[in-house]
Parts: C-alpha cells; sequence; structure tokens
C-alpha cells in the first residue's frame, strides 16, 4: 500500500557561483515549481560544487542565501518542496568520498565539464573539479532519487553507473535514477551568441539576463540582442535564425503565446518593435519575483528558519541512506 502510494522523488541543485539567470528560470525553476504536486522534491543549493572554482567568500555568502529568496520568489513553496545548502546536510560529503572509491579515473576523464572548466581555469585545475561528478552522484542517491532534471543528461549517465557498479556488489541500495526532460522545457540562449546556452559564465555581460537585474539594464539587453540581416526583419521561427528564434521563446515564456501567435502579431513590424516588446515583457515578468526575492533577503531569520528546517528533512532522508551505505561496505557500527 505505502509503496504503491509513494510519490517519485525528484532531486536537482544549481550552484551559487553567480546570480541566477533567465535562462535558469526559465529552463529550470519554473518547470520545478510545476512538479512540486505530484513529486516529492528536493531542490538544493550546491555550494559544495561551486567551490571547485575559486569563490569570494562573502559573495558565495550573499549569493546562496540570495538563491534561496529568489527559489521562494520564484514560486517554490518552502512546505511542498525541500529546500536546502548542500554543505548543511554532511552526507552530501560522506557519500562524495565514499562514491570517490567506486568512480573510475576514466570514467572522470572523459566528461565534457571537466575539459571545459579545465581549459577555462587552467591555473586552478584541482581534484574537486576532477571528481565533481561522484559529488552529483551522492547529491542524487542520496535521497533515491527516480528523476533529475537537468540538461546535462552526461551526468546523470555517469551517476546511474556509479550506482548500477555499486548496486552490483552490494544488492539494490541506489535506486537508479533518470534524466528528465520536462515537456515544455525552454532553452535559453545567449542575446549575444544565440548558438551558446545563456550562461553566467558568457564573456559578454549582454548575453545574459539576471532574474535579480534592473528593468532598465533588462530593457537595454534586449534592445542590444542579436538577430540577423535578411531583409525586411521577419520575425518567424527557423533554425538559420537563431537569435529571433530564441527572443520568440523567450517572448513566449513570457505570454503564454505560441509561435504562429507571436509571428502575427509582429508582422510587418520589424526587429525595431519586436526587440523592446521582448525586454517589456521579461520585465514584467520578472518584476514580481524580483521584489519579492529583495522583500524576503530583508527578512534573514525568516530564510534561516527555511534552511534550518530543509536541513533536517534532507538529513534525515539522506542519512538513511548513507547509514545503509557504510553498512554494506563494513564500516563499524556503533
Ligand atoms: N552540476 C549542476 C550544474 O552545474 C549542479 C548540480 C550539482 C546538480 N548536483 C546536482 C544538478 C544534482 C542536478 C542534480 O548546474
Amino acid at each position: 500500500m505505502e509503496e504503491a502510494a509513494r510519490k517519485k522523488i525528484i532531486f536537482s541543485g544549481i550552484q551559487p557561483s553567480g546570480d541566477l539567470t533567465l535562462g535558469s528560470y526559465m529552463g529550470a525553476i519554473k518547470n520545478w515549481v510545476a512538479l512540486s504536486d505530484e513529486y516529492e522534491c528536493y531542490y538544493c543549493i550546491v555550494d559544495m560544487h561551486a567551490i571547485t572554482v575559486r569563490q569570494v567568500p562573502a559573495d558565495l555568502r550573499r549569493r546562496a542565501l540570495s538563491q534561496l529568496a529568489q527559489y521562494i520568489a520564484c514560486g517554490l513553496d518552502p512546505k511542498k518542496n525541500t529546500l536546502f545548502i548542500q554543505s548543511h546536510v554532511p552526507a552530501h560529503a560522506q557519500l562524495g568520498w565514499v562514491l570517490d572509491c567506486y568512480t573510475m579515473f576514466g570514467e572522470l576523464s572523459r566528461m565534457t565539464q571537466f575539459k571545459d572548466k579545465s581549459s577555462k581555469n587552467a591555473d586552478n585545475i584541482n581534484a574537486g573539479l576532477f571528481t565533481y561528478p561522484a559529488l552529483m552522484a551522492a547529491d542524487i542517491l542520496l535521497y533515491q532519487t527516480d528523476l533529475v532534471p537537468v540538461d546535462q543528461k552526461q551526468h546523470v549517465e555517469i551517476c546511474r553507473d556509479i550506482a548500477m557498479r555499486f548496486n552490483n556488489i552490494y544488492g539494490d541500495v541506489f535506486t537508479i535514477p533518470d534524466p528528465y526532460i520536462p515537456p515544455t522545457g525552454a532553452r535559453i540562449m545567449s542575446l549575444t551568441s544565440p548558438e551558446n546556452k545563456m550562461s553566467k559564465s558568457d564573456k559578454d555581460p549582454g548575453g545574459c539576463i539576471y532574474i535579480m537585474q534592473s528593468p532598465d539594464d533588462i530593457m537595454r539587453c534586449f534592445k542590444r540582442a542579436v538577430t540577423d540581416s535578411e531583409t525586411g526583419h521577419c520575425v518567424y521561427a527557423c533554425p538559420e535564425k537563431l537569435g529571433v528564434t530564441n527572443l520568440m521563446q523567450i517572448y513566449s515564456v513570457c505570454t503564454g503565446k505560441t509561435m504562429d501567435e507571436i509571428e502575427a502579431e509582429f508582422d510587418g513590424m520589424g526587429y525595431g518593435a519586436f526587440k523592446p516588446a521582448v525586454g517589456e515583457a521579461v520585465v514584467e515578468t520578472l518584476r514580481p519575483i524580483r521584489e519579492e526575492a529583495e522583500r524576503l533577503m530583508k527578512d534573514k531569520a525568516y530564510l534561516e528558519d527555511i534552511l534550518r528546517d530543509g536541513a533536517e528533512r534532507a538529513a534525515y532522508a539522506a542519512n538513511r541512506t548513507l547509514r545503509k551505505v557504510y553498512k554494506k561496505i563494513g564500516f563499524v557500527q556503533i
């Protein structure tokens, strides 16, 4: 009975290595909100992953708290979801170490994110950057997660491999997770190089929009967004018009309109009218989120209560798995 009624478990996380972007809102968090009722969800602020790249301590601290405020302002109800900071639940580090010993040098070497990040941080290719996927596997496996909303499928694949390797030796300890591709996933691209995903590590600051950015800045970025030089400046979606298609997608998420409706709305108007209209729509979508997050940031006691409660709930679930793992591998129980 109980087993049949069990809600499926979802785990996902974002690093507080920069401010949250419009891309993470539209591509991830907005979908997370929609999953809250149907699934048991753990949404983590993965500060331990963030230190694989050198951080300024005061910024890291501020961003982790602000990320929680933004999660809540985006609609993630802390009563329905477990919202917590990774470093508050020691089981992540503990299982991370164990899984390091069940993860092969060769498979870590093949991870594209390691290759990317080590070329971007050539002066700090540390061991944590290399074993990052084993810690990520610990995050996921601690909660007996069924589904992981991510866009890097490779990370869920290595997690599955590690879990299966472990289960093959010790029996069914871990649930094998699947990547979750949301039905209405929006993959938001950079405004200045629309062939790349919108990212906080974008070299061109105009390419990335942040949830907490001021309306003026947002408008400026949209007015400068890259389109194309097709004569007529027609607004329609196609693979050759990456910039315009991306802007249409953003507008669609903000307004709920379909691509056809958007094409009709801007018929004959050109990019000069289209780009600021998208900017306005984004400003109005983000305004209530920004204002609510700003309000929450003034209430540190409330945020800290949420974090304590989240850490307690997460630790309860995580420690069950960790105890089982320790027992299976032969650690002495006292
Ligand atoms: N690797 C993810 C990123 O770079 C963050 C992350 C850490 C994560 N642990 C996770 C995502 C577990 C999903 C599940 O954004």
